[in-house]
Protein backbone atom coordinates (compact mmCIF):
# COMPACT_ATOMS: atom_id res chain seq x y z
CA UNK A 1 0.00 0.00 0.00
CA UNK A 2 1.23 3.71 -0.91
CA UNK A 3 1.96 5.98 2.25
CA UNK A 4 0.40 9.25 1.81
CA UNK A 5 0.70 13.02 3.34
CA UNK A 6 -2.79 14.12 4.38
CA UNK A 7 -3.69 17.36 6.20
CA UNK A 8 -4.05 16.88 10.10
CA UNK A 9 -7.27 16.24 11.55
CA UNK A 10 -9.16 16.42 14.95
CA UNK A 11 -9.00 12.43 14.34
CA UNK A 12 -5.70 12.34 13.74
CA UNK A 13 -4.32 14.19 16.77
CA UNK A 14 -4.16 11.26 19.52
CA UNK A 15 -1.87 9.24 17.31
CA UNK A 16 -0.15 12.18 15.87
CA UNK A 17 0.81 13.40 19.24
CA UNK A 18 1.66 9.42 20.59
CA UNK A 19 3.90 9.35 17.33
CA UNK A 20 5.51 12.57 18.76
CA UNK A 21 6.45 11.56 22.18
CA UNK A 22 7.97 8.62 20.92
CA UNK A 23 10.45 10.24 18.52
CA UNK A 24 11.45 12.61 20.82
CA UNK A 25 11.41 10.53 23.91
CA UNK A 26 15.23 10.81 23.98
CA UNK A 27 16.01 14.22 22.39
CA UNK A 28 18.26 16.33 23.61
CA UNK A 29 16.11 19.46 23.54
CA UNK A 30 13.65 17.44 25.40
CA UNK A 31 16.31 16.28 28.10
CA UNK A 32 17.16 19.52 28.64
CA UNK A 33 14.20 21.90 29.10
CA UNK A 34 12.31 18.73 31.28
CA UNK A 35 12.93 17.73 34.42
CA UNK A 36 12.34 14.02 33.90
CA UNK A 37 11.51 12.84 37.17
CA UNK A 38 9.12 15.12 37.02
CA UNK A 39 7.93 14.90 33.61
CA UNK A 40 3.85 14.43 33.37
CA UNK A 41 3.24 12.56 30.10
CA UNK A 42 -0.60 13.61 30.42
CA UNK A 43 0.19 17.41 30.32
CA UNK A 44 2.77 16.79 27.74
CA UNK A 45 -0.32 15.73 25.51
CA UNK A 46 -2.63 18.19 26.27
CA UNK A 47 0.10 20.71 25.67
CA UNK A 48 0.63 19.08 21.84
CA UNK A 49 -3.16 18.47 21.10
CA UNK A 50 -3.41 22.33 21.86
CA UNK A 51 -0.43 22.94 19.47
CA UNK A 52 -1.99 20.53 16.48
CA UNK A 53 -5.25 21.85 16.81
CA UNK A 54 -3.77 25.63 16.64
CA UNK A 55 -1.94 24.13 13.73
CA UNK A 56 -4.76 23.04 12.03
CA UNK A 57 -6.88 26.46 11.46
CA UNK A 58 -3.24 28.58 11.30
CA UNK A 59 -0.14 26.31 10.49
CA UNK A 60 0.19 23.59 7.76
CA UNK A 61 0.48 20.13 9.85
CA UNK A 62 0.24 16.95 7.85
CA UNK A 63 0.64 13.27 9.22
CA UNK A 64 1.61 10.47 6.97
CA UNK A 65 -0.29 7.49 6.73
CA UNK A 66 -0.76 4.44 4.83
CA UNK A 67 -3.96 4.73 2.56
CA UNK A 68 -6.58 3.19 3.52
CA UNK A 69 -5.02 3.55 7.46
CA UNK A 70 -5.63 5.10 10.58
CA UNK A 71 -1.97 4.68 11.46
CA UNK A 72 0.27 7.47 11.64
CA UNK A 73 3.40 6.99 10.59
CA UNK A 74 5.32 10.22 10.56
CA UNK A 75 4.09 14.12 11.82
CA UNK A 76 5.33 17.74 10.23
CA UNK A 77 4.51 20.93 11.38
CA UNK A 78 4.86 23.54 9.42
CA UNK A 79 4.23 27.26 10.26
CA UNK A 80 3.13 29.52 7.17
CA UNK A 81 5.49 32.54 5.93
CA UNK A 82 4.86 35.49 7.13
CA UNK A 83 5.82 38.93 5.32
CA UNK A 84 8.06 41.56 6.96
CA UNK A 85 5.62 44.24 7.61
CA UNK A 86 2.77 41.69 7.99
CA UNK A 87 -0.13 43.95 9.39
CA UNK A 88 -1.65 41.31 12.68
CA UNK A 89 -5.44 41.03 11.89
CA UNK A 90 -7.79 40.52 14.11
CA UNK A 91 -7.99 36.72 13.58
CA UNK A 92 -4.29 36.51 14.06
CA UNK A 93 -5.07 38.34 17.49
CA UNK A 94 -7.99 35.92 18.35
CA UNK A 95 -5.79 33.33 17.73
CA UNK A 96 -2.92 34.18 19.49
CA UNK A 97 -5.47 34.96 22.23
CA UNK A 98 -7.31 31.60 22.30
CA UNK A 99 -3.39 29.64 22.44
CA UNK A 100 -2.57 31.84 25.30
CA UNK A 101 -5.76 31.05 27.34
CA UNK A 102 -5.14 27.59 26.64
CA UNK A 103 -2.07 27.25 27.64
CA UNK A 104 -3.09 29.08 30.75
CA UNK A 105 -5.67 26.57 31.74
CA UNK A 106 -3.44 23.82 31.13
CA UNK A 107 -0.67 25.44 33.81
CA UNK A 108 -3.07 25.76 36.14
CA UNK A 109 -4.70 22.30 35.48
CA UNK A 110 -1.37 20.18 35.51
CA UNK A 111 0.91 22.99 36.59
CA UNK A 112 4.50 22.61 34.66
CA UNK A 113 4.37 18.95 34.36
CA UNK A 114 8.42 19.13 34.52
CA UNK A 115 9.02 21.96 32.18
CA UNK A 116 12.16 24.31 33.60
CA UNK A 117 10.46 27.55 32.80
CA UNK A 118 13.92 29.14 32.96
CA UNK A 119 15.13 27.34 30.30
CA UNK A 120 12.18 27.49 27.79
CA UNK A 121 12.79 31.64 28.31
CA UNK A 122 16.60 30.98 27.40
CA UNK A 123 15.67 28.84 24.54
CA UNK A 124 13.21 31.35 23.06
CA UNK A 125 16.17 34.17 23.44
CA UNK A 126 18.35 32.09 21.26
CA UNK A 127 16.16 31.05 19.19
CA UNK A 128 15.13 35.03 18.76
CA UNK A 129 18.51 35.80 18.47
CA UNK A 130 18.82 33.41 15.56
CA UNK A 131 16.25 34.23 13.87
CA UNK A 132 17.05 37.67 13.78
CA UNK A 133 19.87 37.27 12.42
CA UNK A 134 19.30 34.60 9.81
CA UNK A 135 15.80 35.59 8.60
CA UNK A 136 16.79 38.17 6.24
CA UNK A 137 14.20 36.98 3.33
CA UNK A 138 11.28 39.91 3.67
CA UNK A 139 9.14 37.38 2.04
CA UNK A 140 9.31 35.01 5.15
CA UNK A 141 9.78 31.60 5.43
CA UNK A 142 8.22 28.26 5.62
CA UNK A 143 9.29 27.02 8.91
CA UNK A 144 9.77 23.63 9.99
CA UNK A 145 8.87 23.15 13.87
CA UNK A 146 8.61 19.75 14.06
CA UNK A 147 9.58 16.57 12.07
CA UNK A 148 9.38 12.99 12.64
CA UNK A 149 8.34 9.50 11.52
CA UNK A 150 8.48 6.61 13.87
CA UNK A 151 10.89 4.50 13.91
CA UNK A 152 9.57 1.46 12.75
CA UNK A 153 8.83 3.87 9.51
CA UNK A 154 11.86 5.75 9.40
CA UNK A 155 14.15 5.07 6.93
CA UNK A 156 11.75 4.16 4.10
CA UNK A 157 11.14 7.73 2.69
CA UNK A 158 8.44 8.94 4.68
CA UNK A 159 10.06 11.66 5.49
CA UNK A 160 10.72 12.52 2.33
CA UNK A 161 7.01 12.68 1.43
CA UNK A 162 6.19 14.87 4.22
CA UNK A 163 8.83 17.16 3.23
CA UNK A 164 8.00 17.64 -0.29
CA UNK A 165 4.79 18.00 0.53
CA UNK A 166 5.39 21.22 1.21
CA UNK A 167 9.04 22.03 -0.13
CA UNK A 168 7.67 22.00 -3.75
CA UNK A 169 4.72 24.55 -2.45
CA UNK A 170 7.87 26.75 -1.30
CA UNK A 171 9.63 26.23 -4.54
CA UNK A 172 6.05 27.07 -6.25
CA UNK A 173 6.27 30.41 -4.42
CA UNK A 174 10.27 30.49 -4.74
CA UNK A 175 9.78 31.00 -0.74
CA UNK A 176 12.88 29.93 1.54
CA UNK A 177 12.66 27.10 4.51
CA UNK A 178 14.08 27.13 7.61
CA UNK A 179 14.08 24.49 10.45
CA UNK A 180 15.71 24.24 13.44
CA UNK A 181 17.47 21.11 14.58
CA UNK A 182 18.00 19.40 17.87
CA UNK A 183 20.88 17.45 16.72
CA UNK A 184 23.97 17.58 14.35
CA UNK A 185 24.17 13.88 13.71
CA UNK A 186 22.50 11.96 11.53
CA UNK A 187 19.55 15.02 11.06
CA UNK A 188 21.78 17.93 9.37
CA UNK A 189 22.70 14.99 7.07
CA UNK A 190 19.04 13.96 6.06
CA UNK A 191 17.83 17.71 6.21
CA UNK A 192 20.95 18.23 3.55
CA UNK A 193 19.03 15.72 1.24
CA UNK A 194 16.44 17.80 1.12
CA UNK A 195 18.11 20.80 0.11
CA UNK A 196 18.84 22.64 3.14
CA UNK A 197 22.04 24.21 4.50
CA UNK A 198 23.55 24.84 7.83
CA UNK A 199 23.37 28.50 8.72
CA UNK A 200 23.79 28.95 12.90
CA UNK A 201 24.06 27.39 15.95
CA UNK A 202 21.60 28.26 18.63
CA UNK A 203 23.56 27.70 22.05
CA UNK A 204 21.03 27.07 24.94
CA UNK A 205 23.35 27.72 27.94
CA UNK A 206 21.79 27.30 31.60
CA UNK A 207 24.90 27.97 34.20
CA UNK A 208 27.23 25.65 32.21
CA UNK A 209 24.31 23.20 31.51
CA UNK A 210 23.84 23.62 27.77
CA UNK A 211 22.65 22.51 24.69
CA UNK A 212 23.05 23.47 21.14
CA UNK A 213 20.54 23.84 17.91
CA UNK A 214 21.19 23.65 14.59
CA UNK A 215 19.47 26.20 12.58
CA UNK A 216 19.48 25.88 8.85
CA UNK A 217 17.83 27.31 5.32
CA UNK A 218 16.75 25.96 2.23
CA UNK A 219 16.80 27.88 -1.11
CA UNK A 220 13.84 27.50 -3.25
CA UNK A 221 14.71 24.79 -5.78
CA UNK A 222 17.61 23.70 -3.86
CA UNK A 223 19.77 20.46 -4.69
CA UNK A 224 20.61 17.86 -2.11
CA UNK A 225 23.67 18.07 -0.42
CA UNK A 226 26.44 15.25 -0.94
CA UNK A 227 26.77 12.33 1.74
C1 LIG B 1 14.57 12.88 10.82
C2 LIG B 1 13.40 12.04 10.29
C3 LIG B 1 12.13 12.88 10.36
C4 LIG B 1 13.65 11.66 8.81
O1 LIG B 1 12.57 10.89 8.28
P1 LIG B 1 12.82 9.49 7.54
O2 LIG B 1 11.51 9.00 7.04
O3 LIG B 1 13.56 8.61 8.45
O4 LIG B 1 13.74 9.97 6.31
P2 LIG B 1 13.73 9.40 4.81
O5 LIG B 1 13.65 7.91 4.82
O6 LIG B 1 12.68 10.10 4.01
O7 LIG B 1 15.16 9.84 4.32
C5 LIG B 1 15.42 11.14 3.86
C6 LIG B 1 16.82 11.25 3.32
O8 LIG B 1 17.76 11.16 4.41
C7 LIG B 1 18.64 10.04 4.23
N1 LIG B 1 18.77 9.42 5.56
C8 LIG B 1 17.80 8.78 6.26
N2 LIG B 1 18.29 8.36 7.45
C9 LIG B 1 19.58 8.74 7.48
C10 LIG B 1 20.64 8.61 8.44
N3 LIG B 1 20.43 7.98 9.62
N4 LIG B 1 21.85 9.14 8.16
C11 LIG B 1 22.08 9.79 6.99
N5 LIG B 1 21.11 9.95 6.02
C12 LIG B 1 19.90 9.43 6.27
C13 LIG B 1 17.94 9.11 3.25
O9 LIG B 1 18.86 8.35 2.50
C14 LIG B 1 17.17 10.09 2.39
O10 LIG B 1 17.99 10.65 1.39
P3 LIG B 1 17.73 10.27 -0.17
O11 LIG B 1 16.23 10.35 -0.37
O12 LIG B 1 18.45 11.32 -0.92
O13 LIG B 1 18.26 8.88 -0.33
C15 LIG B 1 13.20 10.75 11.11
O14 LIG B 1 14.35 9.94 10.99
C16 LIG B 1 12.90 10.97 12.57
O15 LIG B 1 11.74 11.14 12.93
N6 LIG B 1 13.89 10.95 13.47
C17 LIG B 1 13.66 11.09 14.92
C18 LIG B 1 13.04 12.39 15.33
C19 LIG B 1 13.83 13.59 14.91
O16 LIG B 1 15.02 13.65 15.15
N7 LIG B 1 13.13 14.56 14.28
C20 LIG B 1 13.73 15.81 13.82
C21 LIG B 1 13.87 16.76 14.96
S1 LIG B 1 14.67 18.24 14.49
Amino acid sequence: MAIKVYPLTEADISGAVKAIQVAFADDPYNNWIFDKSKFDPRRNVTSLGIRCRWGIRNGIFHVAKEEGSDEILGVACWLKPQRVGHVTTWHDLFEDWRLWLNQVGMNLYYGRGGLNVKRYYIWKEAQAQAQSTVWTDPRGYYFLNIMVVVPKAQGKGVGRLMMEAVTDLADAKQIKCYLESSRDVPNMQIYGRFGFKFATELECNDDGIAIKLFSMVREPNAEPQDR
